[in-house]
């Protein structure tokens, strides 16, 4: 018979993934990495336009994020954050996010992942209110098609409608708001001005009729990633968090994605102009070389996390590896980096290309809603068969691109080294995949 051979035992190990693309063929298997590149088992080199999963911002081969993870594996592999315990790398890394922060954070608590910290800042806001004797102040509010993460509660508060699709359970008090969707939600006969009284006055109303003193925080991202990068009007934040303050909500800015360089700024929250109360960080924090995610939170939330540990015992939250020294060791250095090479500054730069790049193939009445910022883009295909994003990505696959289809959106998220030269490529290989992928719906 011939056709490939499965390697032994692959369906075991591979069955809870994205199956829809790979559910009949071997799951590609990568090998190596190198600046922006990916190299699968075959040898064949790929240009890596999504940072894996939005997260290798650095590219593959940074050698003083691995000499940063063998020094410390060599001195202390391993050290917990529990019960007044700390190791110098954890301390270090502490004091850097609070000084980069953007909103006066003053503590932070370590996790693994996104998922993690989202959840971490929700048990952390829950614990706020009821310090000041609000135990009320329970719900959460989200925007539709968010994303905050897999495990329960951060898939829970995700208004992405798949990651609901498979759960037999909702958890209540939960409430989902319209994301700031300019393209999408607003309506013809508005301005985008329009559009941000329109979203404000709904979510001052919704916050009315649910009662304010039922309400625990508002969660959003700065720009969306995984709802199709849905960029938020400039002046949405600013509306949302007079309302969000006006009664009591706080607010958590879930920079996963948007974290260290992403938009062009350090923080999403800088570009937005969002004052968090709370901001989650993961992905960039390590450029992905170490699992490692970070919650700040301001010293009026940190005050009362004392107070009420004072009053009921300890707040009894924490993983394994929370603060792992290697993770933060490695984080030291990618910060480093980010400062010494100047990557905000050539994210600006280059991010000129990029957009420039994205308006050409907007040309082609196919593509729709063109957006981008900093090193993050999309684009939608203009097309009925659902499935025409997966097909574009897996056309992509074949032209040694690695892009990434949300239904029929198309995501971008380069490594955020990524030079000049490599943009122009990354584009060359999109419009062939663009045209070959065009042909054959024709
Ligand atoms: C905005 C945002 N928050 C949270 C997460 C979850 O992070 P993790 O997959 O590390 O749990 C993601 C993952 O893509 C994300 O994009």
């Amino acid at each position: 018979m011939g056709g490939t051979k499965k390697p032994k035992g692959l369906q075991q190990i591979h069955p809870f993934t994205d199956l829809h693309l790979f559910s009949d063929s071997s799951p590609l298997v990568i090998e190596k990495g190198e600046g922006i590149y990916l190299f699968d088992s075959s040898g064949a080199k790929y240009l890596d336009a999504m940072s894996g999963l939005w997260c290798a911002t650095l590219g593959y081969s940074q050698q003083r994020l691995t000499e940063a993870a063998q020094r410390q594996l060599s001195i202390l592999p391993f050290s917990h954050t529990f019960r007044g315990r700390s190791t110098p790398p954890i301390n270090q890394l502490a004091q850097k996010l609070i000084d980069l922060s953007p909103a006066q954070l003053t503590t932070v608590f370590f996790a693994c992942s996104g998922s993690e910290a989202n959840e971490s800042a929700i048990k952390i806001a829950w614990s706020f209110h009821r310090s000041n004797e609000e135990t009320s102040r329970k719900k959460i509010i989200a925007h539709q098609k968010s994303y905050h993460g897999s495990a329960i509660y951060s898939a829970q508060i995700s208004g992405s409608p798949m990651m609901h699709e498979h759960q037999n359970a909702e958890i209540p008090d939960i409430i989902f708001v319209t994301e700031p969707d300019v393209h999408k939600q607003r309506l013809q006969k508005e301005t985008t001005e329009d559009f941000v009284e329109r979203l404000a006055t709904n979510l001052e109303d919704l916050i009315l009729r649910e009662g304010p003193e039922t309400i625990a925080a508002f969660i959003a991202e700065p720009v969306m990633g995984v709802g199709g990068v849905i960029i938020p009007p400039k002046n949405y934040f600013e509306k949302v968090q007079k309302i969000l303050s006006k009664y009591g909500v706080l607010l958590i800015a879930d920079e996963v994605i948007c974290g260290f360089g992403r938009t062009g700024n350090m923080f999403g929250s800088e570009t937005f102009g969002m004052t968090p109360d709370i901001m989650t960080v993961a992905k960039g924090l390590s450029a992905a070389y170490f699992p490692i995610s970070a919650v700040l939170t301001n010293k009026k939330i940190h005050e009362s996390l004392i107070n009420l540990s004072q009053k009921i015992g300890l707040f009894s939250h924490g993983f394994t590896n929370s603060g792992h020294p290697v993770g933060a060791a490695v984080a030291l250095e990618a910060l480093k980096i980010i400062e010494e090479d100047f990557i905000i500054d050539h994210v600006r730069d280059v991010s000129q290309d990029f957009r420039a790049q994205l308006s050409k193939i907007s040309a082609d009445p196919i593509i729709a809603d063109v957006r981008s910022i900093g090193l993050m883009g999309a684009f939608d295909l203009n097309v009925l068969d659902k499935d025409s994003g997966n097909k574009l990505m897996h056309c992509a696959q074949k032209h040694s691109l690695f892009i990434r289809a949300i239904g029929n959106t198309i995501v971008l998220a380069p490594p955020l080294i990524i030079s000049r030269q490599e943009i122009n490529l990354l584009f060359e290989r999109l419009s062939v995949a663009i045209k070959k992928w065009k042909n054959r719906i024709n």
